[in-house]
């Protein structure tokens, strides 16, 4: 059972022993009737969970966390769309930080990362209305007790990192207040304070590195720049090596190391 001491996100918790997606499930129980904002659906086996670029999300059952949250941030504009992700990453990023403090990172857009492996990924699906976001499904998997994994990038939950199980009501609820107070950082407009977080705890801002550019064409270039910060459309921004600066949508560049 979980009990969030929250005021939106989480105050209403619909537990599903398994299910596809949960984002997929939170999305059919809107377009079936009308429910509170914040509600949450929690699943314990997630059998086709959804990643970013259309990828699968894998996981095992009983593990980890894998919910999402219904969202109304009719204030937000859709040209701010990012802003939801940089309120949802530092909730994530509170609530890793407080269960495991050593080397935890957010990268660009919405990845968290301890010591570059990844250990929990993030699906926003905003659905507008005119110019403002109407309804947010906003989906998390966050790795817990996951003893091991074989995708290809390299992954992590906080149990390789601590050789301890955590229990899983204990960290949901942590991860829905932690949310629940950068949402309402997001509510009360206080910006500024969310993007100088993020780029506090941003993986590689300021930094040298070297990314992939994905043309149009499909064809790959690769180049070394600094990451420079990312803009509210959520298009980073990359100074190259000659000095010119880019802005890149998400499928348009990769990080290399
Ligand atoms: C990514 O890093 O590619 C995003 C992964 C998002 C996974 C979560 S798990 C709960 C929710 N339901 C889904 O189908 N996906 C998200």
């Amino acid at each position: 059972k979980i009990s969030a001491n929250t005021s939106i996100i989480g105050k209403s918790v619909i537990y599903v022993p398994s299910c596809h997606s949960t984002n997929d499930y939170l999305n059919q129980l809107i377009s079936n009737k009308v429910i509170e904002e914040g509600t949450t659906v929690v699943t314990s086996d997630q059998t086709k969970g959804r990643g970013q670029r259309g990828n699968a999300w894998e996981c095992q059952a009983d593990s980890n966390i894998t919910l999402s949250c219904f969202l109304q941030p009719h204030f937000i504009e859709a040209k701010d769309q990012f802003t939801m992700n940089i309120a949802v990453s530092l909730g994530v990023y509170d609530t890793i930080t407080s269960l495991y403090s050593s080397n935890v990172k957010i990268k660009w857009p919405n990845d968290i990362l301890i010591d570059n492996k990844k250990i929990c990924g993030i699906l926003i699906e905003n659905y507008l209305s005119g110019r403002k976001i109407s309804n947010s499904i906003v989906g998390i998997g966050l790795n817990i007790n996951q003893t091991s994994f074989n995708g290809n990038f390299p992954a992590t939950s906080l149990f390789i990192e601590t050789g301890k199980k955590m229990n899983l009501n204990y960290a949901s609820q942590l991860l829905l207040e932690n949310l629940d107070k950068r949402y309402h950082q997001l509510k009360n407009g206080e910006i500024d304070r969310l993007k100088r977080e993020y780029y506090d705890n941003m993986f590689w801002f300021q930094e040298e590195g070297l990314f992939e550019e994905v043309n149009p064409d499909g064809t790959r270039e690769r180049f070394n720049g600094v990451i420079l910060g990312v803009n509210d459309y959520g298009c980073i921004s990359i100074a190259k090596e000659n000095k010119e600066v880019k802005h890149y949508a998400f499928k348009e560049v990769k990080h290399i190391y």
